[in-house]
């Protein structure tokens, strides 16, 4: 038996989750819908889907369990009202909600329909995140105590055909590419109690740089860097630092240290990608300007890319076991967004109350190619 699946907003990501989609037995991917009826026909029929159409027709669709929303942040939440109402299960983008009650309304929904709500990112499910993970679990690096990461880049106004929801509510590096940062270290590090943080908009006004509608100039409304004190419950500790303002462009910087060792991760926008372990052990003896060479771990598991968590979701659906990439840990990762917005506003740290267990590592044999559902 498949699992039946539609997907609402045919915009620029749809592709790579449409590619990888269709290539999983365990599902069958049967509408896309769009408010743009045209940009969902033309989806559909590049990736083979059978029906497209407005989101009211895919809800109709009773082979339809999973509804993947890959909308705009600033409508996530609606969209994810609408789908559960229909009685099906979501898949979000990020972020889960642009506010903190709007993410309590949909996970609350969820609840009372019993009916799940995963949210990306997926990425931390993928063959390079998880084996960072595993080799952590093993006690590679001993207890995991700071992390230092950041992305830099100049902004996705160079690239994105309608790029002004990444620069207003909902957006910025810090609720756009956060969710990857943020996800990995709440995976590795536990709850975020406490954040301080800054924020500045380098450019108030940018211009579309690519697509149709070129030249066409938006405001800034939201920092475009915002550099992040975390505390965790453990009394451990990270900064992070996303910026849409650097010409240096530098993605997936990120560093964990532990009592033992330190353990370099792959790019956590990315499904796979090998990590660098440093022990201090391998520092015995080298009392000179020498130093060890590190260990590298190579990514072993699935990769397939944006997608996975869809697949995850179906899966632990059938078992009735939790989903790893779940609402609750979405939620969780936006209060601390939400708490940096407010710390870089005010000047004070902000406490963060929401609390989630991070999930447990995907195996290293789990196979997103097999037909596991009968
Ligand atoms: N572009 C990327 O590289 C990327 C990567 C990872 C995640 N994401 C996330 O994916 C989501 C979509 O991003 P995108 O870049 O594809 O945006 P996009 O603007 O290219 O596409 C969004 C699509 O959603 C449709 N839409 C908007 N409101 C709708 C509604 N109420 N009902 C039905 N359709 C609606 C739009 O017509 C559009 O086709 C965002 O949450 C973004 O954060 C994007």
């Amino acid at each position: 038996m498949t699992v039946g699946v539609g997907v609402i907003g045919a915009g620029v990501i749809s592709a790579q989750y449409l590619a990888n989609l269709t290539t999983f037995p365990d599902l069958e991917v049967r509408f896309v819908a769009d408010i743009d009826l045209e940009r969902a026909r033309a989806r559909a029929e590049e990736f083979g889907i059978p029906a497209s159409g407005t989101t009211e027709e895919l809800l109709a669709d009773d082979g339809i369990e999973i509804v993947v929303n890959l909308t705009l942040p600033a409508v996530h939440a609606e969209v994810d009202l609408a789908i559960l109402a229909a009685g099906k299960h979501v898949w979000s983008e990020k972020p889960i909600a642009t506010n903190a009650a709007d993410a309590r309304k949909v996970l609350d929904a969820a609840e009372a329909a019993g009916l799940r709500v995963a949210v990306a990112p997926d990425t931390v499910l993928g063959a390079g995140l998880q084996s960072a993970f595993r080799a952590i679990a093993d006690g590679r690096i001993g207890a995991p105590q700071t992390a230092t990461t950041m992305v830099l880049n100049p902004g996705p106004d160079r690239w994105h055909p309608a790029p002004e929801f990444l620069f207003q509510a909902g957006g910025g590096p810090l609720l756009d590419l956060g969710p990857y940062y943020l996800t990995t270290l709440v995976s590795v590090f536990g709850s975020v109690v406490r954040v301080s943080a800054v924020g500045s908009i380098a450019r108030p006004v940018r211009t579309v740089e690519s697509g149709p509608r070129a030249g066409t100039e938006f405001d800034v409304t939201v920092p475009t860097h915002s550099a992040l004190l975390l505390e965790f419950e453990h009394g451990t500790s990270a900064q992070a630092t996303f910026s849409f303002q650097s010409a240096i462009p530098r993605a997936g910087f990120f560093e964990i240290t532990g009592t033992d060792g330190a353990i370099v991760l792959p790019d956590p926008n990315m499904f796979d990608g090998q990590s660098q372990l440093w022990t201090m052990a391998a520092w015995k003896g080298l009392t000179g300007p020498e130093q060890p060479t590190p260990e590298t771990i190579e990514a072993t598991g699935p990769a397939d890319g944006r997608g996975l968590g869809v697949l995850e979701l179906a899966r632990a659906i059938a078992a009735g076991v939790p989903e790893r990439a779940s609402g609750a840990l979405a939620a969780h990762v936006l209060d601390i967004m939400l708490a940096a917005t407010r710390a870089a506003e005010t000047g004070a740290s902000v406490e963060v109350t929401s609390r989630v267990l991070a999930p447990e590592p995907l195996p290293a044999d789990w196979d997103p190619k097999a037909r596991t559902l009968a």
